[in-house]
């Protein structure tokens, strides 16, 4: 094709869009994007340090969208899904013998592939089935309002209950028991090394890189240890839960490899826990910021589909997700070669005036509300239905046994490129 010029952006805001601390500060970075959107909505990010390959930052919702349902021509393959260090791809490819991803998983697949394991779990994340465990999840909730309600009269909502709560649903669904819940969340925070260092226990942040390696290395042979049992548990005896419908799939008559059912253990247990802590602790300041709609909201329950929903994209706790071009294309009027990287940016999507009046202002009544937080084509989300029933169950009981809720100090978000949100929510309440 012919080559136009690309729209790069300078050092200073390519270093913005890029660094984790930058995410910690919303508002300026919500204004960046603001001023993105108008000036190159499809932007050239060449990383000022050269610590990251060159990528294109898509801005605008209805962009983020199309190349979200073209998934013939914005594929998951065969670069990075996650916004990535060119010497942890390195690494990567050296610990599978050649895939740049750590893990292989949903997001990872590609059509015809995709579909085949895809299939194999979306009945069981639908509404009809999540009944079933509704009284679980129920029964959890409580548990973690009750230990809320013992720490009052003032507590750290997100150490309490956001946290907490959505690891503990995730586990139970794969049938993990709690006592290895803090193994499972320190084998995670190993595996994808979360850039927040009040986030991340595991101490990688101070070792260097051969030691990180052999650290990685490590977690994923400990979770295949710990998934190899789990699976001739889930053979033997199979349960309704989510891990004996994975444990006793097959694809094409075979039942799957050690490395595609590990994968998909850790896709499910990795995508359900950060993700919904943060969109339920982003409803939770939206609510302990406004008074007058807490009181609302207890007196009438059918506000609360409307909140959460709006939670979810005034959060939007996934950032980005990125694609390969598979052709030479064009987004918004900017021409994309085959084989460039694109980072579809949820934050700066769900925050564009052209789709949400006034996108900053946390409001439930939106209606329409058709955020992408969940992404979309065919590999939107798996547990989009799983995290709304979270949430609204955790409100109820909230709302319940909660009779005013404050903020009783400063809010903080974490650092993070992907997954983000508040690491920190003081609280002060009176229980009802
Ligand atoms: C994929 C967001 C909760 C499991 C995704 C994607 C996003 C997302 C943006 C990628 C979509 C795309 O590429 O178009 C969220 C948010 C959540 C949440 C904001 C909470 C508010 C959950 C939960 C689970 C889950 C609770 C399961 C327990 C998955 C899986 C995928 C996925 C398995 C991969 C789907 C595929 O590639 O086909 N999620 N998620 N998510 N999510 Fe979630």
């Amino acid at each position: 094709m012919a080559t136009q010029a690309k729209p790069r952006l300078d050092p200073e805001t390519a270093y913005e869009v890029i660094s984790p601390e930058s995410y910690a500060h919303w508002d300026p970075l919500l204004d960046t994007f603001d001023r993105l959107r108008e000036e190159a909505p499809v932007a050239w990010v060449e990383d000022p340090e050269g610590r990251h390959p060159p990528f294109w930052l898509v801005t605008r919702y209805d962009d983020v969208m199309r190349i979200s349902k073209d998934n013939a021509t914005f594929l998951n393959n065969p670069q990075t899904v996650v916004f990535s260090l060119t010497e942890g791809i390195e690494f990567a490819k050296n610990l599978t013998g050649g895939s740049p991803h750590m893990v292989a998983s949903l997001v990872t697949f590609d059509a015809p592939i995709h579909m085949k394991y895809r299939k194999l779990t979306q009945e069981w994340f639908m509404p009809k089935n999540l009944r079933q465990i509704e009284d679980e999840v129920r029964e959890l909730a409580h548990k973690t309002v009750d230990r809320l309600l013992e720490a009052g009269p003032e507590a750290d909502f997100c150490k309490l209950v956001s946290q907490p709560y959505p690891l503990h649903v995730v586990m139970q669904i794969l049938g993990v028991p709690e006592e290895d819940e803090p193994r499972m969340l320190m084998l995670t925070q190993q595996m994808f090394g979360g850039q927040d260092e009040d986030l991340n226990q595991s101490g990688m942040k101070d070792l260097p890189p051969e030691a990180i390696t052999q650290l990685v290395a490590g977690a994923v042979k400990d979770f295949e240890a710990y998934f190899a049992k789990l699976t001739a548990e889930k053979r033997a005896n199979p349960t309704d839960d989510v891990a004996s419908t994975i444990a006793n799939a097959t694809v094409d008559g075979e039942p799957l490899n050690d490395r595609d059912m590990m994968g998909y253990y850790i896709i499910v247990a990795a995508a359900g826990h950060d993700t919904t802590s943060a969109s339920t602790a982003g409803a939770m300041l939206a609510l302990a910021q406004d008074p007058e709609q807490w009181a609302r909201v207890r007196e009438d329950r059918s506000l609360l589909p409307g909140i959460v929903e709006e939670a979810i994209r005034w959060t939007s706790p996934v950032q980005h997700f990125m694609r390969t071009a598979a052709e030479d294309t064009e987004v918004g009027g900017q021409e994309i070669a085959k084989g460039d990287w694109l980072m579809i940016n949820y934050v700066a999507a769900n925050h564009d005036p052209a789709q949400f009046d006034n996108p900053r202002k946390f409001d439930a009544s939106r209606s329409p509300n058709r955020h992408l937080a969940f992404g979309a084509g065919a590999h939107q989300c798996l547990g989009l239905h799983l995290a709304r029933l979270e949430m609204r169950i955790l409100f109820e009981a909230l709302l319940d046994r909660i009779e005013t809720v404050e903020l009783a100090g400063e809010p903080a978000r974490s650092k993070s490129t992907f997954v983000g949100g508040l690491k920190t929510l003081p609280l002060r309440f009176t229980p009802a």
